[in-house]
């Protein structure tokens, strides 16, 4: 069977247009490469040759768009990934949240969970998850439905392991998941603390004052346009000298917002709000 691979940015762009309309998830502001990637992939997984064919499906065959809803996005994600992230998250944000009575964070694009547990994992070892709320969102149902399941493979335990000894050399890490059979779940009680949801930062608003904000490797997939509304999200979220972190590819340098936070670890994208949003110019 042949693949109509190289697919015609306007043909694209049409498409995410009548996906918008007819079924309220919006795509326009996705990079024309990302969005070429992820149709490329959903052709060659389903096995359908041609462009036409896979707009006839996506905009007549609800059932299908459901199916491939979560293949749209990117969800590569891993525990502990970019450990100088987190050993400056440790030693410059954590300290700070616990001057709050109860911290809360907004994990967004938390993918199948990874991120969100080691982000626990190192509140528990700091004795601040008791009184911590995670709002961890995605816009993909699947990759919520893993994380909210917790399981992975134990090889990517060992990786995790890997970066974990980076962070904290005389740790445990083994004390916070039950491997078995090829599976680890990570342990249960981690998950009191946190409240999985579905949230689209395209089209949903903010639902809640944070002290930080964890968004890595999301907005990279996003136009100018789509980055600098995502960001005002989070902006509006964050609490009074509240703290943003971004992915290692991603920057506020460009940024209308970039005047308005200070970097508190550059190299690691973690950045704090500078003034209250009422006092925000933009
Ligand atoms: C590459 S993963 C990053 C996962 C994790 N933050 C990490 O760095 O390991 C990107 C995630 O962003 C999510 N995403 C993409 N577009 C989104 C949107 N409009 N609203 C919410 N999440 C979105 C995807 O579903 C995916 O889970």
């Amino acid at each position: 069977m042949r693949f109509d691979l190289a697919l015609d940015p306007k043909d694209l762009q049409g498409l995410v247009d009548s996906i918008h309309q007819l079924h309220g998830y919006d795509f326009r502001g996705y990079t024309p490469h990302s969005l070429q990637r992820r149709f490329q992939f959903v052709m060659r997984r389903w096995g359908i040759p041609t462009f036409a064919t896979l707009r006839d499906r996506i905009l007549h065959e609800t059932g299908f768009f459901h199916e491939i809803l979560g293949h749209l996005t990117v969800t590569t994600s891993e525990m502990f990934r970019d450990p100088d992230f987190y050993r400056a998250l440790v030693q410059e944000v954590l300290p700070r949240l616990a001057t709050y009575p109860s911290p809360k964070i907004w994990h967004a694009g938390c993918s199948s969970g990874e991120e969100v547990y080691s982000l626990a994992i190192l509140l528990r070892e700091a004795n601040l998850l008791q009184n911590t709320i995670i709002y961890a969102t995605d816009i993909n149902p699947t990759a919520l439905g893993k994380a909210r399941a917790g399981v992975y493979p134990t090889a990517t335990i060992q990786k995790a392991t890997e970066n974990y000894r980076l962070i904290h050399p005389d740790g445990d890490f083994a004390r916070h998941y039950v491997a078995n059979y090829g599976m680890a779940a990570i342990d249960r009680r981690l998950r009191d603390h946190i409240v999985f949801a579905e949230h689209n930062l395209v089209t949903d608003s903010v639902f809640s004052e944070t002290q930080l904000v964890l968004c890595r490797n999301v907005l990279i997939y996003f136009d100018v346009a789509l980055r600098e509304r995502v960001l005002k999200l989070f902006d509006e979220s964050l609490c009074h000298r509240g703290f943003l972190a971004i992915g290692m590819k991603e920057s506020l340098q460009f940024s209308l917002l970039g005047p308005a936070y200070v970097e508190v670890v550059a190299q690691s994208r973690i950045y704090q709000k500078r003034i209250s949003c009422s006092q925000q110019k933009y």
